[in-house]
């Protein structure tokens, strides 16, 4: 009898686990895994021609590559919005590029919002950035920010941008709310 009950009780263990295990997958699966809920930046381009970029940015560049990698695709940082320029970088680009002041989901401006990006994400469980790599990572975003946001790119990043806005609001408006609040 001992041993009758102890099957049935593994027997229902096991069927209830069938049909908990999915539950609680499911149910993680609306966190949406460790790169948390999508982005408009995330359905466009996963990777930068860095070929005309200096090379110690070309070398920076493969440090994000495989450290930005971990939780959520490349097209993450590189169709952000983000945008670093130091106070005096500010000054010039109100004078010469005011576009860049006028809607903060394309072109978002501060002299630190890389590097408190990059240690928000540093300090994210199960992240490997080395202490070493940080500057690297961060001089990388700098510098690609700038070459393909502004200046010479000063006209196409924003329809680019603005098209990865404009889907994700379509497919995605619940999000998109959540994300820039209307
Ligand atoms: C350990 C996982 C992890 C790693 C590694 C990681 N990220 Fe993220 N990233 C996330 C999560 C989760 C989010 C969603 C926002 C949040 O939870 O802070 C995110 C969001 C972002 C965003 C969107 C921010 C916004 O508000 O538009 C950018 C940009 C970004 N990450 C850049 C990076 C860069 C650059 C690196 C490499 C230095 C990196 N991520 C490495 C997990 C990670």
């Amino acid at each position: 009898m001992q041993r009758l009950f102890s099957k049935t009780f593994i027997l229902t263990v096991f069927t209830a686990s069938l049909i908990l295990v999915p539950w609680v997958r499911s149910a993680r699966a609306d966190d949406a895994g460790p790169g948390g809920p999508p982005y408009p930046n995330d359905a466009g381009e996963a990777q930068v021609d860095v070929s005309q970029y200096p090379s110690e940015i070309q070398a920076d560049y493969k440090i994000f590559a495989r450290r930005c990698t971990q939780c959520h695709s490349l097209s993450r940082p590189i169709n952000s919005q983000f945008l670093q320029l130091t106070s005096d970088e500010q000054k010039t680009a109100h004078e010469k590029e005011p576009d860049l002041f006028t809607d903060n989901k394309i072109w978002q401006i501060s002299d630190s919002v890389w590097t408190d990006y990059v240690k928000k994400m540093q300090s994210k469980p199960g992240a490997i950035i080395r202490a070493s790599e940080f500057d690297k990572i961060v001089a990388f975003l700098v510098y690609d920010s700038k070459t393909r946001k502004t200046g010479a790119a000063k006209n196409t990043w924003p329809v680019t941008r603005q098209k990865l806005l404009d889907d994700f609001k379509k497919s995605n408006p619940k999000r998109y709310a959540e994300i820039f609040g209307k």
